[in-house]
């Protein structure tokens, strides 16, 4: 198959669907790889890395007119829109419901398009997303001890402590894969960590694998306001499918917390877990409410470009693969986790959700393929 990997035009997205090694892979597969120039350099990826690993180098309209299948990152922006066409596959992250014109403009050009986000496992985990929030997590902690320091605003207090000196502690809403990995880096500084959780099984497993390393308590609003004036930083890590964030933090608990402290609201793409919250950019990151830090990046993994396109495809290569060795008809009917990414094709939503979200019609994928 002829695999295009597009250069992302989004402000501020540094990176690239394949790495050279990933290339490699699918050239060895007897696949042809096009990389549009310039692509990878967001994540010091460069043209030649990607020539040595046997793809070829080609410009803008290339990349779309000549391939079969395309791999973005990020969603299609209005400028794509006129790209788009029937006989070509697309492979990226779509979020498309929460963008209707988008929607629409990918029914209307017969795409088959299919949403990283969507693709979900058996056991109902979203491997394409996860590596994200496993990034996300970890800046969490990072950023967060960064700015509890005294010239950014912050308490004055190193998170780990010293010998002598108690350490900081860490509250952390929410231990699925952000709040596990925001869990760890704090861990690893030397922090004093509680998670608060929903899931009773949840914070058994979290329990068992960090051997008794961070305590877990079950998250109601009584517990979250008895343990916040204590917390050095709080980070929010809720997630809530298909809903927007619950709002566990109201300002109102904010006066109860120490001057300086930080919340880190990671859950900021879902709306926020913190009601003082907005979303904030890597330029311009923190802003204070109430006098306590507030870090609510949208797009955390983006500041880690080169950590981000590793960590994502080595996670949508096995897919790629599949939808190449086999075409997206017959990788679909092997894979039901991949069935579930296809979100619009030939004109039809594919994806309930999506379908709902903006009161189109909804097609089953069976239906359309079949048909
Ligand atoms: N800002 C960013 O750059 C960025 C990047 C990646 C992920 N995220 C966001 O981070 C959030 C968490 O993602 P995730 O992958 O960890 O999700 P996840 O599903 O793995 O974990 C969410 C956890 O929240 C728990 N939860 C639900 N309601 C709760 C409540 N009231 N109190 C306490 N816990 C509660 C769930 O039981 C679950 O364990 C999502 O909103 C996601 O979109 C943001």
């Amino acid at each position: 198959m002829r695999i295009g990997v597009a250069k992302e035009i989004k402000t501020d997205e540094y990176r690239i669907a394949l790495t050279p090694a990933g290339a490699r892979e699918l050239v060895q597969k007897g696949h042809e790889v096009l990389v549009e120039t310039t692509a990878g350099e967001g994540s010091a990826m460069p043209d030649a890395d990607y020539e040595r690993a046997g793809a070829q180098i080609v410009s803008l309209d290339d990349v779309w007119t000549r391939s079969e299948l395309l791999l973005k990152v990020k969603e299609p922006i209005e400028p794509e829109y006129k790209r788009l066409r029937d006989d070509l596959v697309l492979f990226t992250y779509l979020h498309i419901a929460a963008d209707e014109p988008l929607t629409r403009a990918l029914a209307d050009s017969g795409i088959k398009a299919v949403a990283y986000e969507t693709v979900e496992t058996e056991d109902r985990r979203l491997p394409l997303l996860a590596p994200m929030s496993e990034i996300a997590g970890r800046i969490a902690s990072q950023a967060g001890a960064y700015f509890l320091e005294k010239p950014l605003g912050g308490r004055g207090l190193l998170l780990g402590g010293v010998p002598g000196v108690l350490p900081g502690k860490v509250l952390v809403l929410g231990g699925g894969v952000v709040g596990y990995n925001a869990a760890i880096i704090a861990i690893g500084l030397g922090a004093q960590v509680t998670i608060l959780d929903k899931s009773i099984d949840r914070m058994r497993y979290l329990d068992e694998i960090l051997s008794g390393r961070v305590s877990t308590v079950m998250s109601s609003t009584l517990q979250i306001e008895s343990m916040i004036g204590d917390a050095d930083l709080v980070i929010g890590a809720v997630l809530v499918p298909g809903a927007r964030a619950p709002k566990l933090v109201t300002r109102e608990m904010l006066r109860e917390m120490k001057p300086g402290a930080v919340i880190v609201d990671v859950a900021i793409d879902q709306g926020g877990c913190v009601e003082t919250a907005r979303p904030t950019t890597h330029t311009d990151p923190v802003y204070k409410v109430e006098g306590v830090t507030h870090y609510c990046v949208a797009n955390m993994p983006g500041g880690v470009p080169i950590t981000s396109t590793k960590a994502l495809t080595n996670a949508t290569l096995p897919y790629v693969e599949a939808i190449a060795d086999h075409g997206l008809a017959e990788a679909v009917a092997r894979d039901r986790a991949l069935a579930l990414g296809v979100n619009v094709i030939d004109g039809k939503i594919t994806y309930e959700p999506v379908a709902e979200a903006h009161g189109l019609d909804y097609t089953p994928l069976a239906d359309v393929l079949l048909g």
